[in-house]
C-alpha cells in the first residue's frame, strides 16, 4: 500500500475460517475509522489478545475493542438479538464500553428463536440425509427465509413492534406447523415467549439501529478509512466454497458491497487471511487433511478447537492449490500468514501444492463434492526447523528453513506476504514495511 493510496480494505479469510481475522483487523484498525462487518452472523469466532487479555468475538466487529472507531454490523450480517447483547454485556462487564460506537443496520435479518431450533433438528435428524456440521447457531435458516420474503424478520421491524407482532404470531405458528412435520415430533414454539424476550431485546437495541450504508457511503464521500471484516472463510462461501459444505452467506471481498451497502468500488486492498498449514472444523472435503499423529500434533500444538463451538478441528498442511482459488476469487492483494510459530518443531513440514484427480493434474478445486472427496494431495515436503520462532521480530531474523517456506507459500499462491504472526498477541507479529503495515509496527510497538 503505498502513501498515496488512501483506499479503503477488507480482511477476509483464504481457507475454511478460523484463520485469525480478528488479530488483523484489530493490528490494522489502528489506521482505521470504521470497522465493519458485512456477512455471517454468530457463527463466526473472532479472538483478539489485548495484553493478558482474550476477547472472543462473534457478532460484534473486532474494532468494538477501539471505542474510538466506528463498528457497524452491515446488511448483509444475521443477527441473533440476546447473543449481540450477551457480547456488549461481557464487554461492559470487563470494562468495554459499547455505546456510541456501534452502528447496526436497519436492514439486517434477524435470527429468531425458530432459525436455531431447526438448524439443530436438521443436523440432529438421521434421515435428512448428510449433515453439514452447522454451528447450529440458526444462520442456514435465517438467510433461507431471507430469501423466501414472506417469513423474515428485519432489524427495522423490531422498531415498529406493535405492527410486527400479528405477523410473528401467524410466522412463529407456521414454523411450529412446518418443524412438527417435517421432523416428526411436537415441536414446543411459545409465541409469547418469544415476543416478549424480543420485545426487551429490540428496545435495548433501538439506540444502536440505524441506516449503516447511507453512513458508510458518506464516510467513503468525505475521505474517512473503512476496514471491512470477512467472517467465515472463502472456502466457506455459499457460491464459492466447498458446497454444501458451506456455510450461507458470502464471504469474499466480493460481497462487501451488498453485504455493508457500499459501491462495488470501494475496496481497493483485500488482506488474505490464512494459516501456515490447514484446517476446517464441520464436514466437507479436506485435501490436505492429515488424519495421522502429525495432524494431532498441529491441533495441540496450535490450540485447534472452535472459538464457537469448541469442536477440535481437523488439521492438514498447508493447501496451496485452494489457496491461489481463494486468492484469486477474491483478489486478495496480500498475504497475512497465521501461527508460523506452531510448524517449529517438525522434521519436515509438507506443502500441498497440486490435486490429482482420476490420474490427471487439475490446478483449481472441482464443483462437485464427490469429485472433491476423490481429490489427491501432492505433497511437497520442506525441511523444518527447530528454534522457537515466536519472539521473532523481523523476517531476517527467522530461520533459513522457515523463509524458505514462506518463500515457497508466496509463489505457489502468486501474492506477496506483508503479515507473518508467530504468537497470539499484538507484538508476536511480524509487519512488512508498506504504509499502513509501518504505521501499525509503530503503533503495536508504542
Ligand atoms: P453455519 O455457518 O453455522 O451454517 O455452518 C456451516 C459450515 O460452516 C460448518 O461446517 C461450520 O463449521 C462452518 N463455519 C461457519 N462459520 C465458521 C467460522 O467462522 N469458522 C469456521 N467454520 C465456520
Amino acid at each position: 500500500m503505498s502513501n498515496s493510496e488512501q483506499g479503503h480494505t477488507c480482511v477476509v479469510g483464504l481457507a475454511w475460517g478460523d484463520e485469525g481475522k480478528g488479530k488483523i483487523v484489530d493490528l490494522l484498525c489502528e489506521c482505521y475509522d470504521f470497522v465493519v462487518r458485512f456477512n455471517g452472523g454468530a457463527n463466526a469466532g473472532h479472538t483478539v489478545c489485548i495484553g493478558d487479555e482474550s476477547f472472543a468475538l462473534h457478532l460484534l466487529p473486532s474494532g468494538v475493542l477501539h471505542p474510538e472507531k466506528t463498528s457497524v454490523v452491515g446488511p448483509g450480517v444475521v443477527i441473533d438479538p440476546s447473543a449481540i447483547l450477551e457480547e456488549i454485556d461481557g464487554l461492559a462487564k470487563r470494562g468495554v464500553r459499547v455505546g456510541e460506537n456501534l452502528r447496526i443496520s436497519d436492514r439486517a435479518h434477524v435470527v429468531m428463536p425458530y432459525h436455531k431450533l431447526e438448524d439443530q433438528l436438521s443436523e440432529s435428524s438421521a434421515q435428512q440425509g448428510g449433515q453439514i456440521g452447522t454451528t447450529a447457531r440458526g444462520i442456514g435458516p435465517c438467510y433461507a427465509d431471507k430469501m423466501r420474503r414472506t417469513s423474515a424478520v428485519r432489524i427495522c421491524d423490531l422498531m415498529n413492534f406493535d405492527s410486527l407482532e400479528p405477523r410473528l404470531r401467524e410466522i412463529v405458528c407456521a414454523k411450529r406447523v412446518g418443524l412438527s412435520a417435517v421432523y416428526g415430533q411436537d415441536v414446543v414454539l411459545d409465541v409469547d415467549v418469544i415476543i416478549a424476550s424480543l420485545r426487551a431485546d429490540a428496545a435495548r437495541l433501538k439506540s444502536f439501529v440505524t441506516d449503516t450504508g447511507v453512513l458508510l457511503q458518506e464516510a467513503v464521500a468525505t475521505g474517512r478509512r473503512i476496514l471491512f471484516e470477512g467472517a467465515n472463510g472463502t472456502l466457506l462461501d455459499i457460491d464459492h466454497g466447498t458446497y454444501p459444505y458451506v456455510t450461507s452467506s458470502g464471504t469474499t471481498a466480493n460481497s462487501v458491497a451488498p453485504g455493508a451497502g457500499v459501491s462495488a468500488r470501494t475496496v481497493s486492498h483485500v488482506v488474505g487471511v490464512t494459516k501456515a498449514y490447514a484446517t476446517r472444523v464441520g464436514r466437507g472435503p479436506f485435501v490436505s487433511e492429515l488424519n495421522n499423529e502429525i495432524g494431532d500434533h498441529i491441533r495441540t500444538q496450535g490450540n485447534e478447537f472452535g472459538t464457537t463451538t469448541g469442536r477440535p478441528r481437523r488439521c492438514g498442511w498447508f493447501d496451496a492449490v485452494v489457496n491461489r482459488y481463494s486468492a484469486s476469487l477474491g483478489g486478495v492483494t496480500e498475504i497475512a500468514l497465521m501461527h508460523l510459530d506452531t510448524l517449529s518443531g517438525f522434521d519436515e513440514v509438507g506443502m500441498c501444492v497440486g490435486y490429482r484427480l482420476d490420474g490427471r493434474d487439475i490446478t483449481t478445486p472441482p464443483a462437485h463434492v464427490d469429485q472433491l472427496e476423490r481429490v489427491e494431495p501432492v505433497f511437497e515436503m520442506f525441511p523444518g526447523w527447530s528454534e522457537d520462532v515466536s519472539r521473532v521480530g523481523t523476517i531476517e531474523e527467522l530461520p533459513e528453513n522457515a523463509k524458505r517456506y514462506l518463500r515457497r507459500v508466496e509463489s505457489a499462491v502468486g501474492v506477496p506476504i506483508t503479515i507473518v504472526s508467530v504468537g497470539p498477541e499484538r507484538s508476536q507479529t511480524i509487519i512488512g514495511a508498506t504504509c499502513a503495515m509501518t504505521e501499525v509496527n509503530d503503533a503495536a510497538s508504542s
